[in-house]
């Protein structure tokens, strides 16, 4: 609707394009100031008048045309212009595209390829709430993105490969045994990966020793791989039941072991364009002029490096995919590393170094939360999605025992609850844990949106209507009627400004607001007891802010049950 009436405006004021209006169209936080607004303060340089004479000659000049503009009323008030519209017309415009199967869908991205580099755990290490929060923004993007017809190539860069993993293979031929990794699985890869950092500590040469066997793990030493090998696919079940709770998946798992025999050829190229510079033993690309430090390429044994096997793996993305842009979401602490590794690509002369974007987040912490933590204090995802589902089990037990289909419920409600959690402040705020405002279902959570999506559910099942009446706006009269119908023209701009802004939060936000609008109108208009034709009306309305709520939480990665 704000696009049909930047253009309606634009047309009654010279030198101005529908976009500019557009941008400067404002919806007034109060129904009295008009449903839509037009400040007129940054016009006043252009056209040399105060704010406040623009808007009134603006006025004039637009009531001229009369019913033209299907304005039913405009108002000029201290250099704003208050816009007040044909609402029959105005929700019937609206309501026959928001039943369209494809609202919202946009074309932007048609025959456009987005990397997403997200997830990314690391082999051998737990899963923790870090990685949590990479995979819940990560898999948001890449349904929002998805939505607007980019094709998403979602690449899971494992952390798979590094001194690490020479360190483990020291420690489990010194201090375990394949029967207790076969028992124990992660944890004792856990345990042995702690006791060796303790042992380190007093005895150095341990290191050296763990450097050796990444050598050897470079070189092919088969002994060292199987080990590698075993560890990896130990480590793989863990995160794929964490993937399961969260039903994310992705199209590849190429990790950073992947990349390493990519490294030389990558050296190569840098040193062919007089990039690679020699520093005590290891090579460098120095970015000194960029007042950053140097990007570590090889280490002093020749072995690759994080930074280096991040080179490969773009260069091979772009050659493999040709990929218009590659997201990386990591923690905010990752923030130098991108940033050297698109300084070193923009160096090796590659245009589309813009089109790299790092996609940080902040930190997690439990405030208060006890927390069931099986090795000092990591937190792991697994413990913090099961401790919620259990918590929402509580809640449905006390609240609706009879409930069919519980343990779906409760797993939907209580995973969902954490993404919504994760999902509802801007990404670079950190996330604090608080189970009450996480499993709060009267405050904005979650559970409080499916809740609402199960109660429209539960209206139309009463009536027995699908949910696809038609809805004749003439029949919707109320103010509650007509807000909801505004919040639902939102929809498509509020997924394109996620997407713009890489910001899922922007679509959690709506989520409350939609369901917010749902719950206002259904306080306010009886729906199963109205007269006929408002009454089908009235189902048409709850069947589609049901939809839009659906899909909202689709594109936040969470499921709705369809009772609760
Ligand atoms: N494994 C890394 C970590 O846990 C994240 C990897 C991010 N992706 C990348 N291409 N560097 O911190």
């Amino acid at each position: 609707m704000k696009k049909t009436i930047s253009i309606k405006i634009a047309k009654y004021i010279n030198d101005m394009a529908p976009e500019e209006i557009y941008d400067l169209l404002e919806i007034p936080p109060v129904a009295d100031m008009g449903d839509f607004s037009l400040p007129c303060f940054t016009m006043a340089k252009k056209f040399r008048k105060a704010p406040a004479q623009i808007a009134v000659e603006l006025k004039e000049q637009i009531e001229k045309n009369g019913d033209e503009t299907g304005f039913t009323r405009i108002q000029a008030v201290n250099g704003y212009l208050n816009f007040f519209l044909n609402r029959k017309e105005y929700m019937q415009e609206i309501l026959s595209g928001a039943i369209r199967e494809d609202y919202g869908t946009g074309t932007k991205g048609a025959g456009k390829v987005i990397c997403m580099d997200y997830s990314s755990p690391n082999i051998a290490k737990n899963f923790h709430v870090g990685h949590l929060r990479t995979t819940i923004i990560g898999n948001s993007l890449y349904k929002i993105y998805a939505k607007l017809g980019y094709q998403i190539v979602r690449i899971n860069h494992l952390g798979d490969w590094g001194t690490q993993f020479g360190k483990l293979i020291v420690a489990y031929r010194k201090w375990s045994s394949r029967e207790l990794v076969e028992e124990k699985g992660i944890e004792e890869l856990l345990r042995i990966y702690v006791l060796f950092n303790a042992e380190a500590e007093k005895d150095p040469v341990l290191n050296d020793e763990a450097r050796a066997w990444f050598a050897e793990m470079e070189k092919g030493n088969p002994e060292a791989l199987a080990l590698w090998e075993w560890f990896k696919e130990i480590s793989m079940v863990d995160f794929a039941r964490v993937y399961r709770l969260l039903g994310v998946d992705f199209d590849f798992y190429t990790g950073e072991s992947f990349y390493m025999d990519k490294v030389p050829a990558v050296v190569a190229e840098l040193k062919q364009k007089g990039l690679l510079e020699e520093s005590e033993g290891t090579n460098i690309v120095s970015l000194e002029q960029y007042e950053m430090p140097p990007c570590l390429i090889t280490k002093k044994d020749g072995s690759s490096i994080y930074h280096s096997r991040d080179l490969a793996a773009v260069l091979y993305r772009q050659q493999e995919y040709h990929f218009d842009k590659c997201l990386y979401v990591t923690g905010m602490e990752q923030k130098l590393h991108f940033a050297q590794v698109f300084k070193v690509i923009e160096l090796m002369g590659y245009e589309w170094h813009r089109e790299l974007i790092h996609v940080p987040y902040g930190l997690v912490s439990l405030e208060g939360a006890k927390l069931s933590t099986r090795t000092g204090n990591i937190i792991y995802a697994e413990d913090i999605l099961k401790e919620s589902i259990k918590r929402a089990m509580e809640i449905i037990e006390q609240k609706n025992p009879v409930l069919p289909e519980k343990e779906q419920t409760a797993e939907k409600v209580g995973v969902g609850a954490i993404i919504f959690h994760d999902l509802y402040n801007q990404r670079i705020k950190n996330v604090s844990f608080s189970w009450e405002n996480v499993l709060n279902f009267d405050g904005a959570s979650g559970p409080y949106v499916q809740y609402t999506y199960a109660r429209a559910g539960s209206i139309l099942r009463k009536a027995q209507a699908e949910g696809k009446e038609s809805i004749d706006a003439r029949l919707l009269t109320t103010q509650a009627e007509y807000e909801l119908v505004k919040v639902i023209d939102r929809y498509p701009e509020k997924i394109k400004e996620a997407a713009e802004r890489f910001e899922p939060f922007i679509l959690a936000r709506y989520a409350i607001e939609l369901a917010a609008a749902f719950n206002k109108f259904y306080q306010d208009c009886p729906i199963l007891t109205a007269a006929a034709g408002v009454k089908t009306a009235r189902l048409g309305l709850t069947g589609l802010a049901r939809k839009i709520i659906r899909e909202t939480m689709g594109l936040l990665g969470i499921e709705c049950p369809e009772a609760m």
